[in-house]
């Protein structure tokens, strides 16, 4: 058995938990949160800040961990991954100074427009006002404007989404500039957004297949912005509006960043590349890159990870990622959150969440938890932010989706909320007819669409 710290407590480490633990793993947890699926499986717990660099070391000496795995970003904003690497603990996860990938729109911005990656909106940094006016006169009607650093999401606003002005977007300029940041006004893009994921040692890349997250809390797309309400993959690995020049194109993009990655920095990229992507009339473009695994995202992949995940984490901490056997069985998947009502605005405190474990093993489907606590012997208390994924999977996207509602139908309480519309036909049909209206192609009626 590998002792393996795993940073981290939510419905994503419990998965990583879960792959970890199936292929040889024996897991130490440090968490923010007491996630009973993770307690359920692992040899060692412990609360604590995750982004406090000591006591996560500490923790990690104390469990004899042979190998570490950081989920969220904010560890890595805070240098968990070289306080660990510099006690000796092969880690999967970036540097701080590689973590600017995720942490600095500016940083990600400028890294590939210097080596010529495709895949670039327009964009200019700014950390004052001067020359913003002229920049958005430059643009038009497609803006969007993001703070260069980690908001939760919450730091970018979108021309015609957020912002129905340039008088409104110079407001929120200047909001920035007071708090003394720095932000990017970039070029609008118009498409399907996508998320592309390669596991990468600082050398070779291994590709996931694509899914698409849905990042808005209401059905339709329509509410604020949320962590991921739910995701989805074909078993054929891509999505339906997708062409295969658009996955090659990222794929690309990740491996052409990685190796800029590595001519810039002084030490190797090991852990997970998450490139956002859209795809548009133009081909796939880049929205962000994240330094970690997506959250719903890594339920979809690591459900259909047919390779040993401990020993692709061990190739990512030490380099020997060429020598793994990567590969997904040919599954679809579908993953649905169940979140408090007005989660992404003003979520409800007052949930309560049963779940009938006879009901959900009938069903087939995997659940896992995330941001709730149960203390040992003691009942599930929900908080603000995400209860528990319910992922389904199935030869086709159809049966995926009738699994996860099968087992989504296990789950019950007071004040909770599910985007069922996530992988049904109307959504998965629109999203083919935008993309083909967008490329000019014929677009068929949208039977049942909204
Ligand atoms: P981010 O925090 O960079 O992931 O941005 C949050 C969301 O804002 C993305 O998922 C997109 O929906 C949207 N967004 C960010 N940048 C752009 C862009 N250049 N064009 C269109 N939408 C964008
Ligand atoms: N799926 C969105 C995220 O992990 O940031």
């Amino acid at each position: 058995m590998t002792r393996v710290l795993l940073v981290g407590s939510g419905a994503r480490e419990h998965a990583i938990t879960r792959a970890l633990c199936n292929s040889g793993g024996s897991v130490s947890c440090f968490a923010s949160n007491l996630n009973p699926g993770i307690m359920a499986l692992a040899a060692g717990f412990e609360l604590g800040e995750l982004d406090a660099p000591e006591a996560v070391v500490a923790f990690a000496a104390q469990q004899l961990a042979e190998l570490a795995v950081i989920g969220p970003e904010a560890p890595l904003a805070a240098g968990v991954a070289d306080a660990l690497r510099a006690a000796g603990i092969p880690t999967v996860g970036p540097g701080r100074e590689l973590a600017q990938i995720e942490t600095s729109k500016a940083f990600a911005r400028d890294l590939l427009m210097r080596h010529g990656i495709p895949g670039c909106p327009r964009y200019r940094t700014f950390d004052a006002l001067a020359g913003v006016a002229g920049w958005l006169a430059e643009l038009g009607d497609s803006y969007v404007v993001k703070y260069d650093g980690l908001a939760g999401g919450k730091g970018v606003k979108v021309a015609g989404d957020h912002l129905h002005s340039h008088a409104e977007a110079l407001a929120y300029c200047r909001e920035l500039v007071a708090c003394g940041g720095r932000f990017v006004v970039e070029e609008k893009l118009v498409g399907e957004e996508f998320s592309l994921m390669s596991f990468c040692d600082g050398e070779t890349l291994r590709h996931m297949p694509a899914v698409q997250d849905h990042k808005r809390a209401l059905e339709g797309d329509r509410g604020p912005n949320t962590g991921g309400m739910g995701s989805y993959c074909d078993a054929n690995h891509s999505l339906a509006f997708l062409d295969d020049e658009d996955i090659s194109a990222a794929q690309a993009i990740n491996e052409a960043t990685a190796a800029a990655l590595k001519a810039e920095c002084d030490e190797p990229y090991r852990g997970f590349l998450y490139g956002g992507f859209i795809a548009t009339a133009g081909g796939s473009k880049l929205i962000e890159y994240n330094a970690r695994l997506g959250d719903p995202e890594a339920l979809n992949v690591l459900e259909i990870l047919q390779s040993d995940f401990l020993p692709i984490c061990e190739g990512m901490a030490t380099g020997t990622l060429a020598e793994c056997e990567v590969t997904f069985r040919p599954e679809a998947t579908v993953c649905k959150y169940v979140v408090p009502e007005g989660y992404g605005a003003q979520p409800r405190r007052d949930c309560t969440l049963v779940i009938d474990d006879e009901r959900l093993a009938a069903s087939g489907v995997s659940l896992f938890y995330a941001a709730v606590n149960q203390p040992p012997g003691g009942a599930l208390e929900t908080t603000s932010s995400r209860a528990v994924a319910v992922v389904g999977s199935g030869a086709t996207l159809a049966a995926a989706e009738a699994q996860c509602e099968a087992g989504l139908a296990a789950v019950s309480g007071r004040g909770l909320h599910v985007r069922h519309d996530i992988a049904t036909p109307p959504l998965l049909a629109q999203r083919v007819a935008h993309m083909r209206q967008l490329r000019g192609k014929r677009v068929a009626p949208v039977a049942g669409a909204t």
